[in-house]
């Protein structure tokens, strides 16, 4: 029996649930926390499949030819997940970006052949700046396919068709609670959706950035987490059509900082790097967990995408240094130093990359 795919859409989905036993004290909690690992699709993030679900709908509706150019703005993963199927199947993409976008993300949009447009991250901050920005991509692209990340029913779709049945059915029913980020509000309204109708119980939570973390006209150099926006006090004329915000039953805020804190947690506690806004989806599902009602509960969180697409961020960059062996003796709180006897010797010296 063979066992290729054919096509690399076929890669996307089936992405595993991993249990968090070790991060945030979990030994003790009487709650379970899944992640569903999506940065294990093929071009690295929960945005393949919304990547998929848009180009599948837009071939079956006949409005895409052999060629042409795809266009939109993305905070980068829509992007890359678009231009690694745009390569596949023999379009073009063109993305509009905002110009603090990692550039680990923007090299990747370059590395599959697509082109890019940095925009001044303070465009973003006037009134209605989004719906203008999205004329402009129109406009100066009168021949692209615009996919309309942000109102295009194909998004929401293929989580209802997908990130759904694979939780419904990789926990056997067993799902309580929901949470997600909000970038085009696709991922929670699809994939909500489709557990609420499986469980009328469940309830879907999801992260938004805290008050200190919202740049305004007067802060406007805050630091933000990409995919993480706001979705209260927004006016619904400025929220993203495909946010549902009836299938959302509570939001919990998160600041910049305490995400990019809990994904190190992550990757030191459990050995997953995520992404900061899975840092702010385990930040508020942390939270979930030790809520005694929560008890016996179980709380799947979405890992939208990887570390490794922000580790020359500001917050990060002082991961890149070599850190000193601990002193004899000294053991990491989760124990994952070997015993002390083995380190009374000389210290090691760091001699530079080792693999
Ligand atoms: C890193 C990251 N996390 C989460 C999300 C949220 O996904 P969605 O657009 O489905 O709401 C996005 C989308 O922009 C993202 O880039």
């Amino acid at each position: 029996m063979t066992a290729w795919s054919d096509h690399l859409a076929a890669l996307i989905g089936n992405t595993p649930l991993l249990e968090l036993k070790r991060f945030g004290g979990r030994q003790t909690s009487p709650c379970r926390i899944l992640a569903k690992i999506e940065y294990l699709n093929p071009a690295g993030s929960i945005k393949d499949r919304t990547a998929w679900g848009i180009i599948r709908a837009a071939e079956a509706e006949g409005h895409l030819r052999p060629g042409q150019t795809l266009v939109d703005l993305t905070s980068g993963n829509t992007g890359i997940g678009l231009a690694a199927l745009a390569a596949a199947r023999g379009y073009r993409a063109k993305f509009y970006l905002r110009a603090s976008t990692s550039p680990e993300k923007i090299a990747l949009i370059h590395q599959y052949g697509a082109r890019t447009i940095l925009i001044d991250d303070a465009e973003f901050l006037q009134p209605g700046a989004v719906d203008l920005i999205i004329d402009r991509v129109q406009q100066e692209n009168p021949d692209a396919l615009y996919t309309n990340q942000r109102s295009n029913p194909a998004n929401p779709r293929i989580h209802f068709e997908t990130t759904g049945p694979e939780i419904w059915r990789d926990t056997a029913g067993a799902v309580d609670i929901l949470v997600s980020a909000v970038g085009t509000g696709g991922t929670v309204s699809g994939t909500g959706r489709y557990l609420k109708a499986q469980k009328p119980g469940l309830k879907v939570v999801v992260v938004e950035p805290a008050a200190g973390s919202v740049p305004t006209p007067d802060h406007p150099d805050v630091d933000t987490v990409e995919g993480v926006h706001k979705v209260t006090e927004v006016e619904a004329q400025h929220l993203p059509g495909n946010y549902d915000s009836g299938v959302v039953d509570a939001v919990i805020a998160c600041e910049t900082a305490q995400a990019r804190l809990t994904a190190r947690a992550l990757a030191r506690d459990e050995g997953l790097t995520a992404g900061p806004s899975s840092g702010a989806v385990l930040f508020a599902a942390a939270q979930l967990a030790a809520r005694p009602e929560n008890a016996g509960r179980t709380i799947v969180a979405i890992i939208a995408d990887s570390g490794e697409r922000y580790l020359s961020q500001p917050g990060v960059e002082g991961d890149r240094t070599p850190q000193p062996d601990p002193a004899p003796g000294l053991q990491r709180r989760s124990g994952a130093w070997s015993s002390p006897a083995v380190r009374t010797g000389p210290k090691p010296t760091y001699h530079g990359p080792l693999g």
